[in-house]
């Protein structure tokens, strides 16, 4: 590993430590730790380096080169940027990562540039303020984490509603009522919407009580 590289994952962990929430900041539990693991030709932090992962997500999604290359992907919430940078490795168009804490989004630049990742962008934004007409519309949106997270709920799924052109990949924060996420994206225009189960993927296995969502605008039975 370079210079560099050692310099990315020191910050990575850095940057880790805390994140936003709707009072305050959270502190992750486990010290030292990268919060999600992901890999691209240039630069990778691996499994064992972090608390998630970005391959095993985005693989419990069922995104696949077949479903997102040529595409459009936006993350709301996107932290150090790993779920846009691992989905690279299955050839979207462009991303776009949205993030509250200035010092992630630093670094998710840093090393999109450093991988060569021209597609991407990360921007520093407030989920609360964004103004859905000036997003415009994304096939992809990820929303990972961050409901429990936003001043408000309703004004979230709104947005959900107006940037998803297609595809929605939605992660409730633990304790996340599912029944409630399902009548919220059906209220702004979701038509298909598939439950799939607690993520599986966080070390600590406490935190792997995080409901997750595959919701389209199509109807069921459309391709
Ligand atoms: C639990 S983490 C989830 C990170 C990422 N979505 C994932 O699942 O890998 C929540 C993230 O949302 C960010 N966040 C919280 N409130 C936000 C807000 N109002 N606007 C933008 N980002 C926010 C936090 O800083 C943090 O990076």
């Amino acid at each position: 590993m370079t210079h560099i590289e050692d310099g990315f994952k020191e910050r990575l962990r850095g940057t880790s430590r805390t994140f936003r929430k709707k009072e305050g900041r959270h502190t992750l539990k486990s010290e030292d730790v990268i919060y999600c693991a992901f890999g691209t030709d240039r630069f990778t932090v691996s499994r064992n380096e972090a608390q998630r992962s970005a391959p095993e997500r985005l693989a419990r999604f069922g995104l696949s080169r077949a479903n997102v290359e040529g595409r459009s992907a936006l993350d709301l919430g996107c932290h150090n940027g790993a779920m846009l940078m691992e989905l690279t490795n299955l050839g979207p168009a462009r991303g776009l990562g949205i993030e509250y804490d200035a010092d992630k989004v630093a670094i998710a630049r840093e090393i999109s540039a450093y991988c060569g990742l021209n597609q991407l962008r990360f921007e520093q934004g407030d989920l609360d303020r964004l103004d859905a007409e000036a997003l415009g519309t994304f096939d992809i949106v990820f929303a990972l984490a961050i409901e429990a997270h936003v001043l408000d709920a309703d004004r979230l799924y709104t947005l959900l509603g107006k940037v998803t052109g297609d595809l929605l990949c939605f992660e409730g924060n633990g304790n996340c009522n599912v029944d409630t996420v399902k009548e919220s994206l059906q209220a702004v225009g979701f038509k298909t919407i598939h439950y799939i189960g607690f993520c599986d993927d966080d070390i600590v296995p406490a935190n792997n009580k995080r409901p997750m969502l595959v919701a389209r605008k199509t109807e069921p039975g459309s391709t």
